[in-house]
């Protein structure tokens, strides 16, 4: 067996058990894991030396958490829901033993803890972490369709009671030390140095208690364990009408954590456990999760970590950046620059508009500032980094420059050439565009294997994706320094080849454009708006394209039309969206006026005039709610097949975090390609051959590589087949 605790007795009796998985950067919770933790305690429980334990790690984190091959091997072979009970019963059985075995047990929090760490520590009886910034504490799982399944739930729920433990649990809240000291699920913070010290006075001193809270006689939950309880009664009926309203129960993990935490409540310790591992094994085999898990964690880890970086080129640490255009985007990537402790070059038309690019900053920062979410120094520190200038000369020894100006070739090319005369030769060169080829502006300049596109969305600072652009010529260097320039904002990169409307854009559009259609047909906007939320789109295609602004859709038709001539093809939404442009100057939210009409006030209603203009079916003959959803869903797992097709994306994975991340697809499915492979890959097929069929249109024609995938049985995950090819 091999052993991942280093276990050590002093003079005082106390038992060091230190995680240290060999050969790892950080310790994971795979079998290794678990069959040492029990080893250890056995032997720590056995020896008569040992009056204490201490347990802490010798990585930089406390533990890591679940390893992703194994996670990534259970989704490909999942385990059948016996063996996955039997799994999970023993883990939360040995953390049970561990807080009943007459011991007490202390964790010595020297790095983050959070999903499984956290539940380890929570089974400990006194937490101590170190007094840092980056310590972080909490119960994540939530967010991949999970809950904490060996004991989380149960400690929370004990440690806090329910009306705490419930938004915290639902939320998969993750916690900085001090949030947690004050909430009370850690014990003390001591500096790092003094850490295994402070773990070792405790277990020496009269307070070392061997016993939990809910063990002790007399244990009450805090605020009660009955739902006759008036405030836990109203509490539950307002969580499952919550649930109802956010998630339109498409996401099992929020009904079941709130089940384990009613039903949990009433019960003793030992039954709670076993219903929350029921659950557990529930959420395990439902698609839901399986995506969620692939897409939210495995996938977007790799992508973290910078998977599709061309090798052997060194790492580039971008220093200082260049910004061209203060506009929405371009103030949003500086201030996300600035924050990240790169000094930016902000570069305007004038200096009134990079001041306000600035300005920007400013009032973020503020707004946090008043939050207690930063401090004057930081707030101070971070806009000096900040330069708005009209001066060009001042990126000579920048690293990378990202243009943000108008969506307008010939003002891409000005600003480029602008900015090549004073960048060295080496610097890199991207282009925020959101739709126009890469290579085609790269053509513009004079370093075409230096441009990139670097895809950002809006807002900037709070959108965790950036779509990153290959045009023909981008060499290896630009790709990979431009994916360590996305990796220093800390934000998750995808890679795709050079297209029109690259992945993100179009794969939207794919929704918009369904949904538009729609309303020419004579649907009920209504109807329209909420089949795509019950869905789970976070906002129906009608509000979202009065968002985004429905001139600049017109716009970019235009310039389709005008750079592509006899082979534009107009999206069926072209004419609704041209109508409304230049017919009634609907521009959408921006003038007040779109698919919705909006108040001063900003409240919007669904503009009464469109039946006027389309006239509705009458009621009886509206398509149900399930037609309009599958045509909606369809259009974009269509395009998404086709993108892959076309080696416009070069793996399903990038498609599904950028479809999740970046264009509000719904996360439970886990992305487009995640999503077919959960419906069945022939099912997809024959639902998109009915729907071209019965809509008589291309926007549900697949590409024949989907129709190979049924012939030979292929999934885009599991064996997956198709990208052993590439
Ligand atoms: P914006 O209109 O808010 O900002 C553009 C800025 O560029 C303005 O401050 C303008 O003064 C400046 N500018 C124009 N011509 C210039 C010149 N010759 N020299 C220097 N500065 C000049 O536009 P926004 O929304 O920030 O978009 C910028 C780019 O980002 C466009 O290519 C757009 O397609 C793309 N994009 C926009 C997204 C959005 O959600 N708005 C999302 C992703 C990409």
């Amino acid at each position: 067996m091999i052993d991942y605790f280093k276990y050590a007795v002093d003079s005082d009796g106390i038992c060091t058990l230190t995680i240290d998985q060999p050969n790892a950067s950080a310790n994971v919770m795979d079998q290794h894991f678990i069959d040492s933790l029990r080893s250890n305690l056995e032997r720590a429980i056995a020896d008569s030396r040992v009056k204490g334990i201490l347990l802490t790690s010798a990585k930089s984190s406390f533990i890591a958490g679940v390893d992703l091959k194994s996670l990534e091997e259970s989704l490909i072979n999942p385990p059948q829901a016996h063996v996955l009970y039997e799994q999970c019963w023993d883990f939360s059985r040995l953390l049970r033993t561990m807080e009943t075995s007459g011991k007490p047990v202390v964790a010595a929090l020297n790095g983050t803890a959070l999903g499984g760490g956290f539940e380890v520590a929570l089974a400990c009886h006194y937490r101590i972490a170190i007094d840092s910034p980056k310590m972080m504490v909490g119960l994540p799982e939530v967010g991949v369709g999970l809950l904490p399944g060996a004991g989380g739930t149960q400690r929370y729920l004990r440690k806090l009671g329910v009306a705490k433990a419930l938004p915290l649990l639902l939320q998969g809240r993750q916690l900085k030390a001090a949030k947690a000291l004050d909430l009370g699920l850690l014990d003390q913070l001591v500096k790092p140095e003094k850490l295994i010290d402070a773990a070792k006075a405790w277990l020496n001193s009269d307070a070392a208690c061997a016993q939990q809270a809910w063990d002790k006689k007399g244990f009450k939950i805090p605020g009660g364990n009955s739902a006759m309880i008036p405030e836990l009664g109203q509490l539950f009926m307002g969580t499952a009408a919550n649930l109802q309203a956010n998630t339109y129960y498409n996401m099992p993990a929020p009904q079941a954590i709130t089940s384990c935490l009613y039903e949990g409540m009433q019960l003793p310790m030992d039954k709670a456990l076993q219903i929350e591992c029921k659950y557990f094994v529930q959420l395990n085999l439902d698609p839901v999760a399986g995506n969620m898990v692939r897409t939210a964690f495995i996938n977007k880890t790799k992508a973290d970590n910078l998977i599709r970086r061309p090798q052997g080129i060194e790492k580039s640490q971008h220093v200082k950046i260049g910004v061209l255009g203060a506009g929405l985007m371009g103030a949003g990537i500086a201030f996300s620059a600035a924050k990240a402790g790169m000094d930016v070059i902000l570069i305007d038309r004038d200096q009134a508009a990079a001041d306000k690019g600035k300005a920007y900053s400013k009032t973020r920062l503020t707004k946090a500032l008043n939050r207690g979410r930063t401090t004057e120094q930081k707030m101070a520190e971070t806009l000096a980094r900040i330069t708005p200038t009209t001066d060009y000369s001042l990126l000579q020894d920048v690293s990378l420059v990202v243009e943000a100006v108008f969506e307008d070739r010939d003002v891409k090319a000005q600003v480029f050439a602008l900015a090549e005369e004073a960048m060295s030769a080496d610097a890199v060169l991207a282009t925020n565009t959101s739709a126009l080829p890469v290579t085609g502006l790269a053509q513009t300049t004079s370093r075409p294997q230096r441009m990139v596109g670097l895809h950002f969305f809006s807002p900037v600072e709070h959108m965790p994706l950036v779509e990153v652009i290959r045009g023909e010529q981008t060499d290896d260097h630009t790709l990979a320094h431009a994916l360590d320039f996305v990796a220093q904002l800390s934000k998750t990169p995808i890679l795709v080849n050079d297209s029109r409307g690259f992945f993100t854009s179009r794969f939207f559009g794919a929704f918009l454009n369904e949904g538009i259609t729609m309303v020419a047909e004579g649907i009920n906007p209504a109807l329209i708006e909420n089949a795509a939320r019950h869905l789970g789109y976070p906002v129906g295609p009608l509000s979202i394209s009065d968002e985004v602004g429905l001139d600049l859709a017109y716009k970019g038709a235009q310039q389709a039309h005008a750079d592509l001539g006899d082979d534009f093809k107009a999206g069926s939404s072209v004419p609704i969206i041209t109508r409304l442009v230049t017919e009634y100057q609907r521009h959408g939210r921006k003038n007040g006026k779109g698919f919705y009409q909006y108040a001063e006030d900003g409240s919007k209603k669904l503009w009464s005039e469109l039946a006027s203009i389309w006239p509705q079916l009458p009621t009886a003959q509206q398509p149900t709610e399930s037609e309009l959803q599958s045509r909606m869903l369809h259009a974009q797992l269509a395009d998404a097949a086709t993108c892959l097709a076309d080696n416009v994306l070069v793996d399903p994975a990038d498609g599904d975090i950028g479809g999740c991340f970046g264009v509000g697809f719904p996360l439970y499915m886990g992305g487009p390609f995640a999503a077919m492979d959960t419906k069945g890959i022939a099912n997809v097929v024959a639902e998109c051959d009915r729907l071209a069929a019965q809509y008589d249109s291309e926007r549900f024609a697949i590409p024949k590589m989907l129709r190979d995938m049924v012939n030979k049985e292929q999934t885009f995950y599991g064996k997956n087949p198709v990208m052993a090819s590439r």
